[in-house]
């Protein structure tokens, strides 16, 4: 068998002034001539590593022991950085910038000479971000992911990210002074790695891992776990093989693998973020999914791992408790156990021999953390394209509610009134946010599950119905209808409630619906005047322009696809 020329050696393995140029400036890095011959694959290492990134503030650390394994299995790594989104200091929201951060990585893989990546993914959207340039390209990857942060305490409490929306409500009410507040911060971020509970970091991870891009216990491993470091070696030591088979990402991302993942986020009652995220890789690789696949995949699927925010516990205890190779066992009739992962073996061989250590973290089919997980996938004339809610994370009895809309017609509109004591509101209402979609924002950030009013939870309200074009963090909870599409900024009929209107929702039956006749509806549709959107220059301006909306990923219409790793013209 003749074996297969090395991507690389398109740059390295050239004569003359070509090779001398591609090869020369990389020499004064005091590498030898013998790495560029050929006989050792060149390994990028795409690390979001940045202190204003601190999810993954350790990746210098942990690509270290990444080259350990690429050297030990005889390959060749050469690492180089891309944008980087931290969730909590980007404004207005990281999602924004996620298409801006995928075209670097394609562009970066495409453009430079190496055989296979390792994807380092942590904070929620740098793992999309990477993984959906890194699909335009289709060369061999792996995921390597942050790990999540130990358990904070606070008062003698274990604390993660859920609770900032529970002590913002006790802040409110005066029962947490900001004193107490400042020492919450040190006391919830107390080690590296990213947020605690099933976040979107925690989703996404758990979302390559179930996908097949990533090694077994990626998910869970914590960040501050040696184990970690094992992880990462074993990820290196397995990419050098993985170029070596010449196993694409189109080869791991298969339909089966999408659907994999799907029943995966509802076994783990992952982020509502999951739907934006693998659509967008969906549509990239080029495999058909729906936002009707949600639901179908993962109405099969109770919740089974008990972690918040829709269980009580926490991903490092589910690490100890078997990872997530031992949620998957207990949902593995319902898998795909022959598509096929980076490790090259199957999802069936991987889980088959994993065991769960505790039952008060891991259920069963039969025996669940909560009969119902997964996504609600709603339609009705609110939303023609679709909304998403999270039933394991709402409360029971406001799934079937009809109530009367208070509209908040932007952000500010929402902060300057919801406080007021004379907002017309209690329990029974339905709160709307328009104008935070993809582009109404732009850049549709959590702010989906607002707050609710305090003289409401004064009285000990702790949720109520609400319904947006946004997001929702993966770490908040609620009767929360979220990516409401199309949004309002353009037209979508969330753009034409009023005040006053009765809002029907209908999680069973999977149905949202303005209670107002049709001729109403024309006659508000009418009149719509589309949001002004003030930018003019620069990304966001390109952003605007190009962007989809909720259903479709939030992608850029002109990155779905692939461009493939071949680049036709020389630098010189
Ligand atoms: Fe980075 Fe939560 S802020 S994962």
């Amino acid at each position: 068998m003749t074996k297969k020329k090395l991507r690389s050696q398109e740059w390295y393995g050239r004569t003359g002034k070509d090779g001398f140029i591609y090869r020369s400036w990389m020499k004064n890095q005091g590498l030898p001539h013998h790495l560029f011959e050929g006989e050792k694959p060149v390994i990028g290492i795409c690390n979001t590593w940045s202190e204003l990134t601190p999810c993954n503030a350790h990746f210098r650390d942990l690509a270290e022991a990444l080259k350990r394994g690429i050297w030990e299995a005889g390959g060749f790594p050469l690492e180089f950085p891309v944008m980087s989104l931290g969730e909590c200091s980007i404004k207005p929201t990281a999602m924004l910038f996620r298409n801006l951060a995928s075209m670097d990585v394609e562009e970066s893989i495409r453009a430079n000479p190496m055989d296979g990546v390792v994807l380092m993914c942590g904070c929620d959207k740098t793992t999309p971000s990477l993984v959906m340039g890194a699909a335009s390209v289709d060369i061999p990857a792996m995921v390597l992911s942050s790990g999540p942060m130990l358990v904070g305490r606070f008062k003698g409490k274990k604390i993660g990210t859920s609770d900032i929306w529970r002590f913002a409500e006790d802040f409110k009410l005066g029962k947490l002074s900001q004193e107490e507040f400042i020492e919450a911060e040190a006391a919830m971020s107390r080690s590296v790695g990213h947020c605690a509970p099933m976040g979107t970091a925690s989703t996404m991870a758990a979302m390559v891992e179930a996908l097949g891009l990533a090694l077994p216990d990626n998910a869970t491993i914590p960040a501050a776990d040696s184990r970690r470091k094992v992880l990462a070696h074993m990820t290196g030591m397995r990419i050098v093989e993985l170029v070596k088979e010449d196993i694409k990402m189109s080869q791991i991302l298969t339909r089966n693998a999408f659907e994999n993942a799907i029943m995966v986020n509802a076994a783990v009652g992952g982020s509502t973020n999951f739907i934006l995220h693998l659509t967008a890789i969906a549509k990239r690789i080029g495999v058909e999914l729906d936002l009707t696949d949600f639901d179908y995949f993962s109405s099969k699927i109770p919740l089974i791992a008990n972690v918040q925010p829709s269980g009580e516990y926490w991903v490092e205890d589910l690490f100890y408790a078997g990872g997530l190779p031992a949620v998957m066992r207990e949902i593995e009739k319902h898998l795909h156990r022959d598509a096929l992962t980076v490790n090259g073996k199957t999802i069936g061989e991987n889980i088959a021999k994993a065991e769960c250590w505790d039952r008060n973290l891991i259920g069963t089919l039969d025996n669940p953390i909560k009969p119902e997980s997964g996504i609600a996938v709603l339609k009705g004339n609110l939303c023609p394209n679709g909304a998403v809610l999270k039933p394991s994370a709402a409360t029971p009895n406001l799934l079937v509610h009809t109530g009367r809309a208070v509209v908040f017609e932007n952000i500010d509109d929402y902060k300057a009134k919801v406080d007021d004591p004379n907002l017309d509101i209690d329990e029974t209402c339905v709160m709307v946010m328009k104008n935070v979609g993809p582009k109404g924002y732009p850049g549709m950030p959590e702010v989906g599950n607002m707050g609710l009013p305090k003289k409401l939870l004064e009285q000990g309200v702790k949720d109520m119905v609400r319904i947006s074009d946004g997001r929702m963090s993966g770490t908040g909870f609620g009767t929360v209808v979220l990516h409401v599409s199309p949004e309002s900024a353009i037209g979508g009929p969330l753009a034409f409630v009023q005040n006053g209107d009765m809002i029907s929702l209908d999680v069973p039956n999977r149905t949202l619906n303005l209670l107002i006749s049709e001729e109403e509806f024309e006659k508000r549709r009418i009149g719509f005047i589309p949001t002004q959107l003030p930018y003019e220059r620069g990304y966001v301006n390109l952003f605007l322009d190009k962007v989809n909306q909720a259903h479709e990923g939030v992608d850029f219409d002109f990155l779905q696809g692939s461009s493939g790793s071949e680049v036709k013209r020389d630098s010189h």
